[in-house]
């Protein structure tokens, strides 16, 4: 474990239905990074991919067109929530080569040494640690494999000029990740977690997405919503300060003047020798 004391402690947005729209927002925003990369890497036909942290299986259902025709996809999440609706998605799109699994990201149950490329993404921050996965993740490569992860860190949310609801935000974010054993900073320290995995050589890219308008800038808003729980199980926050915070980044989602960096996200990605 990363620290030695946390055991995992249940995921802390929501599943199913209810995340359904937030996640949708989230593809809508980093997809296309997503997609530049994974085609930049080399995906093509043939290739038996497995990404772990699937949520509702948009990304995997992407790479399944990519690997086609004679490749296979394989989608693992905790959630059988989100696993209802990725296979719904995949069911409704005819998709044949992609399956989806209920599992745990540090134990996947998947065989060894048989993907060509393994792949996780807004994984990693919400694990206590993120390492030990990674060994999973690696361990279910064969050699010539690629491992491709993707996370956020803290620093990459702000808006200019400031304001305090964006403050409060990494001041709660910090306090709830804390309170559950997760890194705020986990994007950033990909590279390292890499090479203490044994790749000797990881390559890097960072985006960071800026918006001065559209439904994307709510995404924090709604990220909050849905962490509600957690965040007063904490006690980072109060119902009603949070309450006073979420109505704050409505008029920020509102004022085009204001610029909210939203997110950066730190991409790596390197070949088992
Ligand atoms: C923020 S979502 C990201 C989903 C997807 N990768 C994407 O980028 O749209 C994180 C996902 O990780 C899953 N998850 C959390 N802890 C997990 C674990 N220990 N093992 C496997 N999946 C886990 C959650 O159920 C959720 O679907």
């Amino acid at each position: 474990m990363q620290n030695g004391h946390h055991p995992d402690k249940p995921y802390m947005l929501a599943t199913g239905e209810r995340a359904a729209s937030r996640l949708d927002l989230l593809e809508r925003m980093f997809g296309p990074a997503t997609r530049h990369l994974l085609s930049a890497i080399g995906l093509r036909s043939g290739m038996r991919v497995a990404e772990i942290g699937c949520g509702i299986g948009l990304t995997a259902q992407w790479v399944s067109t990519g690997v086609s025709p004679g490749g296979v996809v394989v989608g693992v999440d905790s959630s059988s929530e989100q696993l209802h609706i990725a296979e719904k998605s995949a069911r409704e799109a005819g998709t044949t080569s992609l399956s989806f699994r209920e599992g745990n990201a540090y134990e996947t149950g998947l065989p060894r040494n048989s993907f060509d490329l393994v792949y996780s993404r807004f994984l990693l921050c919400h694990l206590a640690d993120p390492a030990k996965a990674l060994e999973e993740m690696n361990s279910l490569l064969k050699r010539g494999g690629i491992l491709v992860c993707e996370d956020h860190d803290d620093g990459g949310i702000f808006t200019e000029p400031p304001t305090h609801a964006y403050k409060r935000l990494i001041e709660i974010s910090e306090t709830v990740n804390r309170s559950h054993g997760l890194d705020s900073y986990i994007g950033l320290k990909l590279p390292r977690l890499f090479y203490a995995e044994g790749f000797s050589q990881p390559d890097v890219n960072v985006n960071q997405i800026a918006l001065l308008r559209g439904e994307e800038k709510r995404f924090w808003e709604l990220t909050l919503r849905e962490a509600a729980p957690a965040i007063l199980a904490a006690h980072a926050s109060s119902a009603d300060e949070l309450d006073v915070i979420c109505a704050e980044m409505r008029q920020i989602a509102q004022d085009e003047s204001i610029l909210l960096m939203l997110a950066r996200v730190t991409q790596v990605w390197a070949r088992k020798p």
